[in-house]
């Protein structure tokens, strides 16, 4: 059975019911009710001002739409789809308990500057619980870098042994990461936080309203530049949705070392039985699920990025019902990122390094063959012939099947007359990693520094809402 519409006037037949539920949008967009009301509020205090309402007719929308927050927020409020979406649901009942005053609420509005600016509005609370949640999981990582400055293990490119390098210093690189996510959100912020209303459908309205007291009230920082513009733009969905992207590739990346790190294999940590599942078919197994599923659910949010830009790809100014299919795809890649933040931070506080284990692969595959050539470098040797002289020690300590510093001096004095003592105090481990000893080295007094500055940039920084 289908509702009277709001914008029925012209029409005699009633709307098609398989239209009519092809078109509505109530089942995800009443998700956006709640700021929709607080934005019709502020809507009705624009109008107030402008003398197209009375006070008492203002008083009594404000009254009603406050009845209606209460509604949403209980559960309360009987959504209809034949009301199409979440802005007709909220006037038809507004009308239904106020009457007369109820049918003024939009007049010098559309639905079109309307739903931009709750969306917009949705997104950046949105966005400021995933900044919450963001910096739990740098608190977690700071934490557990600051535990293990001194716990070794191996570094690697293109997954081979490279260098010996600090669990602190690999941990306060995903910080990193995640610090420059961070700041991404907030600039997304700024430049999505401007106000729409007063856009109306397209072209502007005719009434003489201030378009300030909507932008004001809603604490947006300025009103957009153009009405066309402002009906039609999705950057804000599209640019969100990036930054969920770029997060969801870090946790990805995250996952996967996590992935490879409990396997047996590598044996670097273990996870405790809580953030672990086991097989339905091989008793043994305990695998690290979580972290699988935030490696795949990153697929997920990256489709819902190539879907936005597909969606806006061919459309002509301004506004098209195409946009309404933003909603789901933007509800998804946040719920998902959210999610994937916070099991995240479950693993990081979760996990327990295995250092034995780590130095045990560490000393593997003459990972200071560097540390010697930079030995010659400071007599004098070329660093390039350095590294031929050191290549030589290393295809030499292959073939008699040890490791660099187990050859002898006249061994190494063979292959370079230079070579003295010293030069095995800087082929362990530890004098390796202590020798890079600089703003963004791996050794425990600059990952120490690291850690101190990151506190200090996450308790300094206001990465959400200003206001
Ligand atoms: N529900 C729509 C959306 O999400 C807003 C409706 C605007 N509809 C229209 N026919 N102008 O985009």
């Amino acid at each position: 059975m289908t509702t009277k519409k709001l914008w029925g006037g012209r029409f005699t037949g009633t709307t098609d019911e398989f239209v009519e539920s092809f078109t509505a949008s109530v089942h995800f967009d009443s998700r956006l009710g709640e700021v929709d009301a607080r934005c019709s509020q502020a809507h009705a205090k624009t109008l107030l001002d402008a003398e197209i309402l009375t006070r008492t007719e203002y008083d009594s929308i404000i009254d009603g739409l406050a009845k209606i927050i209460t509604d949403i927020q209980s559960g309360d409020f009987p959504w209809d789809s034949s009301l199409e979406d979440v802005h007709m649901n909220i006037e038809a009942k507004l009308i239904e308990s106020i009457g007369e005053p109820g049918r003024k609420l939009h007049t010098a509005r559309s639905r079109n500057d309307q739903v931009a600016s709750a969306f917009k509005l949705f997104l950046m609370e949105s966005c400021d619980d995933l900044c919450a949640a963001l910096v739990k999981l740098q608190e977690s990582l700071l934490d557990k870098a600051a535990a293990h400055t001194h716990t070794i293990m191996p570094g690697f490119t293109h997954l081979q042994n490279a260098q010996p390098i600090t669990f602190g210093h690999h941990l306060m690189a995903w910080f990193e990461m995640f610090d420059r996510d961070l700041t991404r959100l907030s600039d997304w912020r700024h430049r999505t936080n401007v106000s729409p209303m007063g856009s109306a459908a397209l072209a502007g309205t005719s009434y003489p309203i201030d378009r300030s007291v909507f932008q004001t009230t809603m604490n947006f920082e300025s009103v957009t530049r153009n009405s066309l513009d402002t009906v039609s733009d999705r950057d804000y969905v599209i640019e969100f949705v990036a930054v969920l992207s770029t997060i969801m590739m870090h946790l990805s990346r995250c996952a996967e070392e996590v992935i490879l790190w409990i396997s047996p294999a590598f044996g670097f940590i273990t996870l405790p039985d809580e953030l672990c599942t086991g097989s339905s078919i091989m008793p043994q197994k305990k695998n690290p699920d979580v972290a699988e599923l935030i490696r795949g659910k990153s697929g997920r949010v990256m489709g819902h990025l190539n879907g936005l830009l597909m969606l806006m790809k061919g459309q002509p100014l301004a506004y098209n019902r195409d946009n309404q299919e933003d909603k789901e795809a933007a509800f998804d890649a946040f719920d998902t990122t959210f999610q994937c933040v916070s099991a995240m931070t479950l693993l990081v506080s979760g996990m327990s390094p295995n250092p034995m284990r780590m130095l045990e692969l560490a000393s593997q595959g003459h990972p200071t063959a560097t540390d010697m050539a930079d030995w010659l470098v400071r007599r004098e040797i070329a660093f390039r012939s350095a590294h031929e002289i050191c290549g030589k020690a290393v295809a030499l300590a292959d073939q008699r099947q040890i490791e660099l510093h187990e050859l002898s001096l006249s061994e190494l004095k063979d292959l370079c007359e230079v070579f003295d003592e010293t030069v095995f105090a800087c082929l362990t481990l530890e004098g390796s990693v202590a020798a890079r000893n600089h703003v963004g080295g791996t050794a425990p007094e600059a990952v120490a520094a690291a850690i101190k500055s990151g506190r200090t940039r996450l308790e300094n920084q206001s990465y959400s809402d200003p206001t």
